[in-house]
């Protein structure tokens, strides 16, 4: 029996994921801080564990990883994924003069998220998977890791997961641990579906193949890295060829 532990799975690329995997007989852990979403979902998943949880806290995220292994005994794969996009720009430069720049607050509250959430969660992973037969940790990363305009703190984030990845890969061979990571361009989810018509009609201008990622692009992509042994350290660009 495999069993999979995927973050941000109350929404969009993690909820497509979960419903992927539990329909190929797969246990799930549903890790979320949305507890609404969360149990809706879990009502409709076989063999589904929701838990509520903040991945950027160290206690929590520790008691969760104790709680899945009490029920499942093993962790096969982590899916590293959930992340936030609540940036703005560097400055905001009028009449001559600075009226905004992107607050500390803004800026830390991303990589918590995005970076110390991956962080933890793969720590905890890791040590599980360990001691109890490897496993994989998939860390989802971004084409903005390269860098965007109006994107500081999620360019910086998604920079420090691919170095996560190449970083852990290197180190937890040894425990027969495998760390792969993905890097979307633009996916059909709730992140996406929130901008304003006219800002993703320009965004998806920009993508070679004109039209964003099917969620099921995704699920396949994915599976190639969960599947390949071989696979290890590296980046799967799925973005449609995009570059900012
Ligand atoms: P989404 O917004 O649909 O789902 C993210 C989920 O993460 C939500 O259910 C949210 O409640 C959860 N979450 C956020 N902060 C959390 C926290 N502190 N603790 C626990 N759960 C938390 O987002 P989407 O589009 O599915 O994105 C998933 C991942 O893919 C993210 O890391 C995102 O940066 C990345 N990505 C998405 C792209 C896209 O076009 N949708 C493109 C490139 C990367």
């Amino acid at each position: 029996q495999t069993h999979i532990v995927i973050t941000g799975a109350a929404s969009g690329i993690g909820k497509a994921m979960a419903e992927h995997f539990t329909a190929r007989g797969m246990h799930v852990a549903l890790l979320d801080r949305n507890q609404q979403q969360l149990d809706k979902l879990a009502q409709d998943l076989p063999n589904s564990l929701p838990i509520c949880v903040d991945i950027a806290d160290e206690t929590q995220v520790d008691a969760c990883f104790e709680r899945i292994m009490s029920q499942f005994g093993k962790i096969d794969m982590l899916l590293n994924n959930a992340g936030v996009l609540n940036d703005g720009l560097l400055l905001k430069v009028k009449d001559g003069k600075v009226v905004n720049r992107l607050s500390v607050s803004a800026w830390q509250s991303t990589l918590d998220v995005n970076l110390t959430g991956t962080f933890l969660c793969g720590r905890a992973a890791a040590s599980h998977m360990a001691t109890n037969g490897g496993g994989v940790i998939i860390n989802v990363s971004s084409v903005a890791r390269a860098g965007n305009k109006g994107q500081t703190a999620y360019s910086a984030s998604k920079a420090g997961v691919v170095a996560l990845t190449a970083t852990w890969a290197a180190e937890l061979c040894d425990y027969g641990i495998r760390v792969a990571a993905i890097a979307p361009g633009f996916v059909d989810t709730p992140m996406i579906q929130q901008m304003r018509p006219d800002m993703l009609e320009m965004m998806v201008s920009k993508v070679p193949v004109k039209r964003v990622a099917k969620l099921a692009e995704m699920a396949d992509a994915i599976t190639f890295i969960m599947e390949n042994d071989y696979f290890n350290g590296k980046i799967l660009e799925l973005d449609g060829g995009l570059r900012f």
